[in-house]
Parts: structure tokens; C-alpha cells; sequence
């Protein structure tokens, strides 16, 4: 394992970054961003008829939700008609966020720090000024888990869900936040005019990943109904794929107030990827250099594309792990085959720093690793060994570690295979032999003189 040097080809900065496309972020958005007409234009064309909205947009972690998002803000923040003031950070769905007056405070606070960004004397307002002063007071108790530390003879929540002071009613803080969109709407900011508010909720995978929290959503969106109706706000909730259809269409009283059509995202395809990377190692170019040294041939990608179904942070995290692997430095980008001889590899010492393998189990992890499945019986038979001792000297152990897992049942016997990380280590033996006989060929052309 070796830490990229990326100045070796050219490049200021890692182009393979996992992290979203964000307004202000290392790679400008507007560049960097790929693909995606059709949700562009149905988000546009939504953006453009309606004078509130409530929107959610569902897909698998990794897809581009919240880059789709970020750039669809970037756009009406700046290059529109019709301007919609937003704040570039998401904010995070998480536990605490659930109750309206946590909701509504993080939205201000939000909206505070961007105009405090784009333009901090506005802070001056009035207005403004309290609303500073609440969200400060909010951050500070938040911090300090809930305990009084003002000592001003304010109640303040001692649970550690209200993070907000307790005399504080939601319906000031409701006022408040009208009177927020108001200001955006009557004043210039940085020289703009603005006409609405975009909010941007994000990752509500993580707090529906279990039923109690499920019922807190659900609880969660039918408190803040009257929010999600105000006029000139436009909001946008992501996430997981069954969002709309299992949590929110649940509750007729919520489905209502929500777009009827979720937005659904899919993976890009491969040229968009394999785009997105050629686009993002332009724009990080070095400036001393004339070109840039592309670090893998597309067909890598590709390649990854097929092994993962397109989740284009597991490709991304997949190159990383293939140039960390290679000590010399390149001269040109590497192929498939020396690609996955790396990654194969780099899974391979995964492996042996996770589990301390026996020469045995490893003799019986590589002919794991050349079937696509194998039964537990089939090692008892070949190996001559116990079932009991397949199951629990050979097989747990790798079980355990996530590097094999039972893929099919076939009757009632499991077949197992190597996890899709591990995929590569086929791949690693597949192109160690192709290798050998390239150079094998390569060394009887120079002996014979060809
Ligand atoms: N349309 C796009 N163009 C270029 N890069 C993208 C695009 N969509 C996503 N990405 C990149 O893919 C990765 C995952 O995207 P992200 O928006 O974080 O997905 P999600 O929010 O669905 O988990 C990030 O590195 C992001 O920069
Ligand atoms: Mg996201």
C-alpha cells in the first residue's frame, strides 16, 4: 500500500474523490457535474410551473442524489430567471433532526451561514440578528448535551433530542422562518434577487435504516405539514430507493402534500463515468504541465462498472486501491489486465492482514476462488476433510471476514462464492496466467530474433 502521489501524472489533487459535487467545493460544479438530462429537465420544468414544492428523490447510495441536487440548486441559485436562493451544505436527516423545531432551526441556521458567505453585512438585519441569536443559543446547547450553561434562569431541554431552548415556541419559530423567506425575497443578495427558498434534505437512508425510527419519519413529516406547504419554499428530500412509495405514500395526510412522482435515480451509464473522470482530471490539471497522464484505461472502469452495477463510489474506491498498489511510477495508463493483477492483489493482502490463513486454508481458499460456487460438501469430498471442520476451521473464519458468502441454495444445500470485493481475486489469477504468457511469448520473440 502506498499513498498516491498524483503530481506524477499531472494532476493537483485525487480525480477518484468519493465525496459529493458541491457548490464552492475543490472541482466547480458547474464543470464537473455529468449526464442527467432527463432528471434535469423534469426538475426544471417542476421548478419552473409550480410556487411551492415537495419533492422526493430516491435512489441507492452512490447513485448522485445529492450531487443531482447540489447542481440543480447551483443552477437556479445563479443562471435562471426566476432565481431560488439555497444553502450549499445539505442538511443531514438524522435522529435529532426529527421534530419540527430542530427542523426549522437548522434550516435557519443554514440559511444564515450562506448569506453570512455571500454577503455577512446583511447579518446587520434585524431580523437576522435575533435569528442568529437563536440558532447560536440552539448550537451551544446542542453541544453541551442539553444542560443549562447560560445560567440566565432560561429552561433549556435536558433531553437529548430537543436541542432547542424550551420557551422558545414552535409557532414563533414557524413566524420566524416565514419571515426568513421573506427577507430573501424583498432584499439582494450578492447582487441577486431571489424569489424562493430551496431546502435540501439529505441521506434519509441512514434514519430509516430500522422500524422505530421509520415511525418517527412518518411522525416527523406529518408534524412539519404546514412547513411543507409554504408558499415559495421548495423542498427537496432524498432517499433510499422505497422512500416515497414505503414511508411517505404510507400516510394519505402526508402524500398529499408531497409531488406525486418521485424522482428516481439510476446509475449513470459507463461513458458518463468514464466522462465524469476525464472531466474532473482536466479541471484539476496541474498548472506546470501541458497534459495530464491518464492513471487507467477506460476499459478499467468499465470493467469495475460491470463488477459493482455502476456504483461509482465502489469504482472510484476500486482505483484507488488499484494505484496504491503500483510503486513505479507510470508512464502510461495502466491496462485491464495489470489493473486487476493490482486490485487482485491489494484484496489478497486484504485478506491476509484480516485473517491469518493456514497453508491449508489457503490451499482451499484458491480453489474457492476459481469456482464461481462451491457447496461445503464438495471441500469434504476434494479435501478429505469433515464436514464440521469444512464449516468451522475453513469456512468461518473467511465467512466472518465478508470475503465469502453463501450465494444460492440449491435444495436445501448453500453454494458459496467470494463477496463482490473479493471478485478480483478471480480476476488477479486470470491475469497472473495471461501475464506469464505474454511474457513468455514476449521472451521466445526476443530469443528466436522476431
Ligand atoms: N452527475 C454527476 N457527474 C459527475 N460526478 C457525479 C455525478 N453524480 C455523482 N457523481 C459523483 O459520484 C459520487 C457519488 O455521488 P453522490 O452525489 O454522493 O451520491 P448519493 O448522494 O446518491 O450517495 C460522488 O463522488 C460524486 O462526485
Ligand atoms: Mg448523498
Amino acid at each position: 500500500m502506498q499513498i498516491i502521489n498524483w503530481q506524477q501524472f499531472g494532476l493537483k489533487k485525487n480525480p477518484y474523490d468519493t465525496l459529493p459535487l458541491v457548490e464552492g467545493g475543490d472541482l466547480p460544479i458547474e464543470k464537473a457535474f455529468v449526464g442527467r438530462e432527463k432528471e434535469r429537465e423534469f426538475l426544471n420544468s417542476l421548478f419552473e410551473s409550480e410556487n411551492r414544492l415537495c419533492l422526493t428523490i430516491c435512489g441507492d447510495v452512490g447513485v448522485g442524489k445529492t450531487s443531482l441536487a447540489n447542481f440543480h440548486k447551483f443552477i437556479w441559485k445563479y443562471n435562471k430567471q426566476k432565481l431560488l436562493f439555497s444553502f450549499r451544505r445539505e442538511i443531514e436527516a438524522c435522529e435529532d433532526l426529527l421534530d419540527k423545531k430542530s427542523f426549522l432551526i437548522e434550516i435557519i441556521g443554514s440559511v444564515l451561514r450562506e448569506i453570512k458567505l455571500l454577503q455577512p453585512d446583511l447579518l446587520k438585519d434585524e431580523l437576522l440578528l435575533k435569528l442568529n441569536r437563536i440558532v447560536d443559543i440552539s448550537q451551544t446547547i446542542a453541544m453541551s448535551g442539553g444542560v443549562s450553561i447560560l445560567g440566565s434562569g432560561l429552561d433549556f431541554g435536558r433531553d437529548k433530542t430537543s436541542i432547542q431552548p424550551i420557551q422558545l415556541s414552535t409557532a414563533i419559530l414557524e413566524e420566524y422562518f416565514i419571515s426568513l423567506v421573506d427577507f430573501i425575497k424583498r432584499n439582494e443578495i450578492k447582487g441577486r434577487k431571489y424569489s424562493g427558498l430551496i431546502v435540501h434534505i439529505n441521506n434519509f437512508d441512514v434514519v430509516l435504516s430500522n422500524d422505530k425510527t421509520n415511525k418517527k419519519v412518518i411522525n416527523f413529516f406529518n408534524e412539519i405539514r404546514d412547513i411543507l406547504q409554504l408558499r415559495d419554499v421548495y423542498f427537496l428530500f432524498l432517499g433510499p430507493r422505497n422512500f416515497f412509495k414505503d414511508i411517505i405514500s404510507t400516510q394519505q395526510r402526508v402524500k398529499s402534500i408531497f409531488y406525486q412522482i418521485p424522482l428516481k435515480i439510476e446509475p449513470l451509464s459507463k461513458k458518463e463515468i468514464a466522462m465524469a473522470f476525464e472531466e474532473r482530471m482536466k479541471l484539476l490539471q496541474s498548472s506546470d504541465v501541458s497534459g495530464y497522464i491518464k492513471p487507467i484505461e477506460n476499459e478499467v472502469i468499465f470493467r469495475l462498472y460491470d463488477l459493482y452495477q455502476g456504483d461509482i463510489r465502489s469504482i472510484m474506491s476500486a482505483v484507488g486501491a488499484i494505484l496504491s498498489q503500483c510503486s513505479d511510477r507510470l508512464t502510461k495508463s495502466l491496462s485491464v489486465d495489470e489493473s486487476m493483477l493490482l486490485l487482485g492483489e491489494e484484496r489478497w493482502e486484504k485478506i491476509k492482514m484480516a485473517v491469518k490463513l493456514t497453508e491449508e486454508q489457503e490451499t482451499i481458499l484458491r480453489y474457492l476462488i476459481e469456482k464461481d460456487k462451491i457447496s461445503q460438501k464438495e471441500i469434504v469430498s476434494i479435501f478429505g476433510k469433515t464436514q464440521s471442520n469444512v464449516s468451522s476451521y475453513y469456512f468461518k473464519p473467511l465467512r466472518e471476514a465478508g470475503i465469502i458468502e453463501e450465494k444460492e441454495k440449491i435444495g436445501k444445500v448453500p453454494y458459496w462464492g467470494l463477496a463482490t470485493d473479493y471478485i478480483p481475486l478471480k480476476w488477479f489469477i486470470e491475469s497472473q496466467k495471461k501475464l506469464k504468457k505474454d511474457i513468455d511469448d514476449k521472451s521466445s520473440q526476443l530469443t528466436f530474433g522476431i
